[in-house]
């Protein structure tokens, strides 16, 4: 009897060390495992084989970016669109605040990512201009220029760029109307984004129309609630255009341009 269970004992714990060995083998070679998610293929995304959307490293192909755009719906008046990243990879819940330093002067930039770009990694102009001169891109101290020298970047929390949002809040600013596939993909898990977030019923990423008003989003609701119905203003100019204008910065003057 004493036999037979010892022989069990030593039989269970044979399996439970099979199992385990191959559970650990089956992880080892899944796809997720076999390392970062593939840049885009450019040239110069080769040179940075390394997963963009997180970490730490060197960039080649920082070029400078002159119309503000978000991809993922967040509003230029509400936050500085002169610290922006336009980024190949897709924006992400988590890491949308990456540090930029030219290592040589010791000067850095802080930006938002969220935006996606076609190839390079764009930032704003004046992000772009004061990392190559130390001064912003204004007339007068406005350069010309595509791809700087090397750079090196750093993601950071997010919590990091919450001096970027200029209305105050520190919760990123997002399109009611146009965001949701995005937001829904951060509150679908524990994510920055969906700790962070406000929702606008402003019907345009430049500010042009809309209502400046907030929305809310109920729990598991699909569609955000606001004052005025949801996108209702599609037509309706915003009432103070001065507090709201995006201004973007026209490539190579440095004058200040209304998105
Ligand atoms: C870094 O700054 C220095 C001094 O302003 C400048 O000469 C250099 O070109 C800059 N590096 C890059 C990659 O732009
Ligand atoms: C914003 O309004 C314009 C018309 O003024 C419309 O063409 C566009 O589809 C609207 N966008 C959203 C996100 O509602």
């Amino acid at each position: 009897m004493m036999h037979r269970i010892i022989f069990l004992f030593v039989a269970f714990l044979a399996a439970f060390g099979l199992a385990q060995e191959f559970t650990t083998s089956i992880i080892k070679a899944s796809p997720s495992s076999l390392g970062p998610r593939s840049p885009v293929d450019t040239p110069s995304a080769h040179i940075n084989n390394k997963r963009q959307s997180s970490g730490s490293g060197s960039l080649f192909d920082v070029t400078p970016h002159s119309f503000f755009s978000s991809s993922i719906g967040v509003l230029g008046c509400k936050i500085n669109t002169n610290r922006v990243a336009y980024w190949p990879d897709e924006v992400d819940c988590d890491n949308l605040c990456v540090k930029l330093t030219n290592v040589t002067a010791g000067r850095s930039v802080t930006l938002l990512r969220i935006d996606h770009s076609g190839g390079a990694h764009d930032i704003s102009y004046d992000a772009w201009n004061y990392l190559a001169t130390g001064h912003p891109a204004a007339p007068g101290t406005a350069i010309a220029g595509g791809a700087m020298g090397e750079v090196h970047y750093q993601y950071l929390p997010a919590d990091n760029c919450k001096s970027l949002i200029t209305d105050g809040s520190g919760k990123l600013p997002l399109m009611g109307a146009n965001s949701m596939n995005f937001l829904s993909s951060c509150l679908s898990r524990d994510t920055w984004v969906g700790k962070n977030y406000r929702l606008w019923n402003l019907n345009d990423s430049l500010c042009h129309k809309g209502y400046d008003e907030k929305c809310t989003l109920a729990a598991g609701a699909n569609q955000a609630t606001c004052p005025h119905g949801l996108g209702s203003g599609a037509a309706v100019s915003i009432t103070n255009p001065t507090d709201h204008k995006v201004m973007n910065i026209e490539y190579p003057t440095g004058k200040e341009v209304p998105a």
